[in-house]
C-alpha cells in the first residue's frame, strides 16, 4: 500500500512555483497576483483564507486580501469584484464561500471575470472543462489529478467511482477522470444521495473518490483488494484524545480500507494540502497567459 502524500507533494509544487516565480522576477516579468475576498466571521473560511495568503507569500506571489463584515450588501461586493476584474495587476480573484444568506452566491461567481476565476467556479470555466478546452479547474479535483499523475497511479481504462456530485468536487472530478489523457481515460460512475446500493458500485471500483462529508463512511468491506482510494472529507469531530478537543476525520475509515488499498490518501495530509497548491498553480497559469 502506498500513501499518496499530499503534504509532501504540495511542498514540492510550492518549491517549483517559488523557483519559477524567481525566474519571472529575474526576467523582469510580472509577478503573479491573487486577490481574495472574505466575507464575515466563519472560522473555517478565515483559516482557509489565511493559508492561501501565506502560501502566496511563500512562493513569492503578490496577494490582496479584501475583508467585509457579514452585513456587506450584495451590491457592494459586486462593485468590488468589478473593480478587481478591471485591475490589470491582478491575475486571479476568489471569493471565499460560503457567503451570508442575503448574498446570491451564483450571482457573485458569475460576476468574476472568467479569465481571473482561478477557483474554476464560473460557468464558462465549468463549460470549457466539460468540452475538454483549456480552463481553470477547481482546486480540489485538480489537486487530486496532480497527485495521481505524480504518483504514476494507473487510471487509464479503470473503473472510477466518484461519491458526491458537488459543483466543487464530485462533478468536475467525474469529468476529469473521464477525459482523454494518460492519467485519465477512466470509465466513470458518479454516485450521489439518490443512488441505490452505493456499495454495489464501490465494491466494483478500481478507484474510489469519496466526497460526501460523512466521516468514515467508506469501510473496508465496501471496497475490493487493490483499490485506489481518494478521501476528500475533512470533518471536525470532538475527541478527548488530544488537548484541542477535536480531530480531523476523512470520509474513509482509514484502518480498514488501507488494508485493501494499493494507493490511499490520508486525512489530514492528503487531498487538503493539494488544493492550495492547485490554487497557486492556477494563479501562475493566469499570470503567464497559459490558459487565456
Ligand atoms: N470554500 C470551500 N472551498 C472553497 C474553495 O475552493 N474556494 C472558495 N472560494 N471557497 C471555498
Amino acid at each position: 500500500m502506498i500513501i499518496l502524500d499530499g503534504k509532501k507533494t504540495s511542498k514540492e509544487i510550492k518549491e517549483e512555483l517559488k523557483q519559477k516565480t524567481a525566474e519571472l522576477v529575474a526576467a523582469g516579468k510580472k509577478v503573479p497576483h491573487l486577490a481574495v475576498i472574505l466575507v464575515g466571521d466563519n472560522g473555517a473560511s478565515k483559516t482557509y483564507v489565511n493559508s492561501k495568503i501565506k502560501a502566496c507569500e511563500y512562493v513569492g506571489f503578490k496577494s490582496t486580501l479584501v475583508k467585509y463584515d457579514e452585513s456587506v450588501s450584495e451590491q457592494e461586493l459586486l462593485d468590488k469584484i468589478r473593480e478587481i476584474n478591471s485591475d490589470e495587476d491582478i491575475d486571479g480573484l476568489i471569493v471565499q464561500l460560503p457567503l451570508p444568506k442575503h448574498i446570491d452566491e451564483q450571482k457573485v461567481i458569475e460576476a468574476i471575470d472568467y479569465k481571473k476565476d482561478v477557483d474554476g467556479f464560473h460557468p464558462v470555466n465549468a463549460g470549457r472543462l466539460v468540452l475538454g478546452l483549456p480552463a481553470f479547474v477547481p482546486a480540489t479535483p485538480m489537486g487530486i489529478m496532480e497527485l495521481l499523475k505524480r504518483y504514476n497511479v494507473p487510471v487509464r481504462g479503470k473503473h472510477a467511482v466518484v461519491l458526491g456530485r458537488s459543483h466543487i468536487v464530485g462533478r468536475p472530478m467525474s469529468i476529469l477522470l473521464g477525459q482523454k489523457g494518460e492519467f485519465a481515460d477512466a470509465t466513470v460512475t458518479l454516485c450521489h444521495s439518490r443512488t441505490h446500493d452505493i456499495e454495489k458500485f464501490t465494491k466494483e471500483a478500481d478507484i474510489v473518490v469519496v466526497a460526501l462529508g460523512k466521516p468514515e463512511y467508506l469501510i473496508g468491506e465496501m471496497v475490493k483488494e487493490g483499490v485506489v482510494v481518494i478521501d476528500v472529507g475533512i470533518t471536525r469531530v470532538e475527541t478527548d484524545e488530544n488537548e484541542k478537543g477535536y480531530k480531523i476525520v476523512g470520509d474513509v475509515h482509514f484502518d480498514s480500507v488501507s488494508k485493501k488499498a494499493s494507493y490511499i490518501t490520508p486525512v489530514p495530509g492528503g487531498v487538503g494540502p493539494m488544493t492550495i497548491a492547485s490554487l497557486l498553480m492556477n494563479t501562475y497559469l493566469s499570470a503567464t497567459g497559459k490558459i487565456y
